[in-house]
């Protein structure tokens, strides 16, 4: 038994011994292996608990992101999304992220600079991503390239000393535009277009996806800032599946580069960042608004689901959905309206009034909306998830820094219930055979 006060703590009876334990209750978790005191007798494991998915347990403790499901509330560093969506700008955001705090005018402009002046790759990576099939996934050539980048800056294993990280955070926050950029003119058969240092992040990102014979790409500023906007909506979002493997891997002390790989792995895989293509696909086959009241029995009957409805953390209108409706507003003033836009807005306007959606606190999420501002750039669906791999790598960066100077954290290595033989006995092959 140990010896905690009675307040801010768990008393539990082990039914099947009678033994009772005092388990400290800090921050509203109970240590894991505080429950390992819990046992059978000496010659059994202590009490673990089951969590498959990390449903109700913390992995670490963190600075970076707070979300309030709830009351649909998401904040970084402490600022509220909405105003840094409307009074900031990606790369400031990123800052913010991976300092802890928002620069002042010379740290901005140093910061600024640097991400700038390492847009370029090496040659050598070119030639790596040329080497791709015409008709590639360009998150495949994304995970693959910016996992090369590790064998191009080896200084990158030093994780101890803190400039060394500084210096991949920066290179890979720059080059991952570059990459994702590649990537997508990689599957049109247009030549890579090298990154152009007069022009902002995202307005060089621009450039590198759709410049063609002219001297210089200059996008409209509308689009600019929509995009923007939307890098800032995915910057980062707490322990999601693809930073819990930035941090899994990042764990082993491997290189930003080979985590930020895993990351990108857990991004592709269509429950975390696929979401808007499904959308996409919902709405083209309601195909007008007469057809929504139909579909919408269809959902209620159980036979459809609403894409772009509901959340596992948000039980509240997604408040980076708010923003991005806002944003899709913006981009069709340039691009010209998309008359699935007229679907999406009714089915809302529809699935907030109705019973079903109400009891069951689902609203529209952050990818209700965004797919449709990707199709007005004419982005094609493989390319969504790209964009949202750029837009969080300075979460990742952050929260992998978070976790290499955590003197709490150790390799990740959960455990595991058995549940195969033991201690067959082992015929040779030449006796099993004959
Ligand atoms: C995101 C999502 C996986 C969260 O799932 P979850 O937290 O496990 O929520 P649950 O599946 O427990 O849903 C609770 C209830 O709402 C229903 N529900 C949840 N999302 C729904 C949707 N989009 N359309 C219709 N019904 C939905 C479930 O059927 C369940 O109903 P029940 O209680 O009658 O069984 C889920 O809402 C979903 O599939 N949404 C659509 C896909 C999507 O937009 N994903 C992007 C997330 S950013």
């Amino acid at each position: 038994m140990t010896d905690v006060a009675a307040k801010d703590s768990l008393t539990v009876t082990d039914n099947r011994t009678g033994q009772t334990y005092d388990i400290a209750i800090t921050d509203n978790t109970i240590a894991a292996k505080d429950l390992g005191q819990i046992r059978l007798d000496d010659e059994q494991p202590g009490l673990a608990t089951y969590d498959p998915g990390f449903v109700n347990t913390a992995s670490c403790r963190s600075s970076v992101t707070y979300i309030d499901g709830d009351k649909g509330i998401l904040e970084y560093r402490g600022y509220p999304i909405e105003q840094l969506a409307e009074k900031s700008n990606f790369l400031e955001v990123a800052y913010l992220l991976i300092h802890g705090e928002l620069p002042t005018k010379e740290q901005y402009d140093a910061w600024v600079h640097e991400i700038t002046y390492h847009t370029f790759v090496h040659e050598n990576v070119k030639t790596f991503m040329q080497g791709f099939r015409y008709d590639a996934h360009p998150m495949g050539m994304l995970m693959a390239s910016v996992g090369a980048l590790s064998t191009f800056y080896p200084d990158a294993r030093n994780i101890s000393d803190a400039d060394n990280r500084h210096m991949q955070i920066v290179r890979m926050i720059a080059k991952m535009p570059t990459l994702g950029a590649w990537s997508f003119r990689h599957a049109q058969g247009k030549p890579y277009v090298y990154p152009d240092n007069d022009l902002g992040y995202t307005a060089n990102f621009l450039s590198m996806l759709f410049k063609m014979s002219e001297s210089k790409f200059e996008a409209d500023e509308r689009l600019v800032k929509a995009l923007d906007v939307l890098f800032i909506l995915h910057a980062d979002h707490e322990q999601n599946c693809s930073t819990n493997a930035v941090r899994s891997v990042g764990s082993s002390q491997v290189d930003p580069y080979s985590a930020v790989s895993a990351g990108v792995g857990a991004l592709y895989g269509p429950l975390h960042g696929g979401a808007n293509e499904a959308v996409l696909r919902m709405l083209k086959r309601i195909g007008s608004k007469e057809n929504i009241p139909a579909f919408i029995d269809g959902v209620k009957d159980g036979n459809e689901r609403l894409m772009g409805f509901g959340h596992r953390v948000y039980k509240n209108y997604d408040p980076r959905a708010k923003i991005i409706k806002k944003s899709a507003e913006d981009v069709f003033e340039v691009t010209g309206t998309n008359p699935l836009l007229d679907i999406a807005l009714e089915l809302e306007k529809i699935a907030l009034e109705d019973e079903y959606f109400v009891k069951r606190k689902l609203y529209p999420n952050v990818d209700f909306y965004s797919g449709l501002i990707y199709e007005a750039f004419q982005f094609p669906p493989e390319m969504f998830t790209v964009l949202f791999a750029i837009g969080r790598t300075p979460g990742w960066l952050a929260q992998w820094s978070e976790l290499v100077q955590d003197k709490d954290q150790k390799i990740a290595r959960p455990k595991q219930i058995y549940t195969g033989d033991r201690e067959l006995t082992f015929t040779a092959a030449s006796e099993r055979w004959s």
